[in-house]
């Protein structure tokens, strides 16, 4: 499972994952807690932290919700279907508290932001809603919810980005691991309930990140991928040094202090704005071969003036001209993208203008939606989701064609090349194939026979077949 999906951000296959870790400290825990992910990434980081600090106050994961006294479910809000899910979850672990009425059960993350309170009413079996910001308070709402109380935490801060804790594993193969390095979003996208959800950016200290990234490596993982809404608006002011020593650190200059703990650490990063990427980021890309050559850069929408409508702040040509100035720097960069269908007033010709700049960018991935017009979002307020539901799914359904095209065609110039490749494990398929991933994060699946790799390291394999979503060949 986890080698085709665990890198991919904002990927709804992977909703609703529990994992729990292999009981790394080999200590016994009476009492357990269950925790499930929903939705982007940033959730399933947010989760470890959470566990981190569960783990501290004597909890220990588990995946089996029959003997959990803890159960959590981090939620996303992003779109109607992906709340819809929770609450349907939500029903199935009212029969386990049905069982075992001790049990107490938290909404974490994004939809306990939106609903608060309100959670709590609407959904009778809830006994602990938790905002994305309020992590530090869970061992005192656990206290609270366990007297009986009803127990509350959404606000949202300005500073927190959970630094100091040090997250808990919970869904790594050991190879490669998420680090949170930044929180919130500014950004306003009118379609985006994030910014509402999430809260204000900010970024975590440079040196914690390092630190971080620097004890992943040595404990044996060979990837990082940093994570934030925005990656690229990153910035980072030393506090107490002196004038002169307090640098800023920008998200080139931090992606290089990564970059540098190991030539044998691979550095990946998601996602981002396409107004924020510099120059300077894609310079220290080609400078570093660790930095993996694969940029997640969103495009939404092929129209300019859907892209208004959008507030996202560029023009259909000047991301074209992104694009290309991505090419010139990374000629071998693989480019990924989000796109949404049939937002607010969207034209037959505005759809072919996403179709078209989808052509125009080969993309070889794309996450893509159609519009879920969120509460309290900008578009929301000021526009009419005025396309109908078969119109939406119909493009979407055009959308997604196009982009099996484009990954079928991307793919297939790969048969005669030979790509570095991190090996990640098994390969889902055969015990007999090993499964790891390029620099442009392409999955590559090969025979184990005849080679002496294993998971963790780097082997050259050169392509020989492929289809929309993976690479095959074998090791040179
Ligand atoms: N409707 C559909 N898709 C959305 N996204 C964000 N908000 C919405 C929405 N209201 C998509 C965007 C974003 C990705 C994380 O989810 O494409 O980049
Ligand atoms: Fe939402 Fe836009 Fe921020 Fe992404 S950049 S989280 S789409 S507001």
């Amino acid at each position: 499972m986890l080698d085709l999906v665990a890198h991919k951000v904002h990927d709804e296959s992977r909703q609703g994952e529990s994992y729990a870790p292999q009981n790394p400290d080999n200590k016994v825990y009476t009492r357990k807690f269950y925790i499930e992910s929903y939705g982007c990434q940033m959730n399933f980081a947010d989760s470890e932290i959470v566990a981190s600090i569960l783990n501290k106050e004597g909890f220990g994961a588990t995946r089996n919700l029959e003997e959990a006294n803890l159960i959590f479910i981090n939620t996303c809000s992003i779109r109607e279907k992906a709340e819809q899910t929770v609450r349907n979850r939500l029903q199935e672990f009212r029969k386990i508290k049905t069982q075992n009425p001790g049990t107490l059960i938290g909404v974490l993350g994004c939809m306990a932001e939106r609903l608060k309170a309100k959670f709590l009413e609407e959904e009778k079996l809830v006994d602990i809603v938790v905002g994305p910001d309020a992590y530090r308070s869970l061992p005192k709402l656990v206290a609270e919810a366990s007297e009986g109380h009803k127990s509350v935490n959404v606000l949202l801060s300005r500073e927190e980005t959970y630094a100091d804790i040090s997250p808990i594993r919970l869904n790594s193969n050991g190879v490669s691991a998420f680090v949170s390095i930044m929180r919130g979003c500014n950004n306003m996208c009118s379609f985006c309930v994030v910014p509402f959800t999430r809260g204000r950016e900010r970024s975590r200290d440079a040196e914690s990140i390092v630190r971080e990234c620097r004890e992943l490596f040595e404990n044996g993982y060979r990837e990082v991928t940093l994570l934030g809404q925005n990656v690229d608006s990153y910035y980072y002011t030393p506090p107490y040094s002196q004038p002169e020593e307090a640098q800023p650190v920008t998200f080139a200059r931090l992606l290089e202090m990564v970059a540098q703990i190991s030539p044998l650490l691979r550095v990946r990063f998601s996602t981002s704005h396409p107004k924020d990427i510099t120059r300077d980021v894609l310079t220290t890309m080609a400078a570093y071969e660790n930095i993996c050559k694969c940029i997640h850069l969103p495009v939404q929408s092929g129209s300019t003036r859907i892209l208004q409508l959008m507030n996202r702040t560029y023009t259909r040509e000047w991301y074209m001209r992104k694009v290309d100035e991505i090419r010139e720097i990374l000629p071998d960069c693989s480019i990924t993208s989000d796109i949404i269908a049939g937002f607010c007033t969207e034209t037959e010709e505005d759809h072919q203008e996403t179709l078209s700049i989808m052509d125009y960018c080969q993309y070889d991935l794309s996450y893509m939606f159609f519009y879920s017009e969120r509460p309290g979002t900008l578009a929301q307020r000021r526009y009419k989701d005025d396309v109908p539901l078969e119109v939406k799914k119909r493009r979407l359904q055009e959308i997604i064609e196009k982009q099996n095209q484009l990954s079928l065609n991307n793919y297939k110039k790969d048969i005669g090349k030979t790509f570095k490749v991190l090996v990640d494990g098994d390969s889902k398929r055969s015990a007999d194939d090993w499964v790891g991933r390029n620099s442009q994060n392409k999955v590559v699946v090969f025979p184990k026979k005849g080679t002496t790799c294993q998971k963790g390291d780097y082997v050259n394999v050169k392509i020989k077949d492929c289809t929309q979503a993976t690479l095959f060949g074998e090791v040179v």
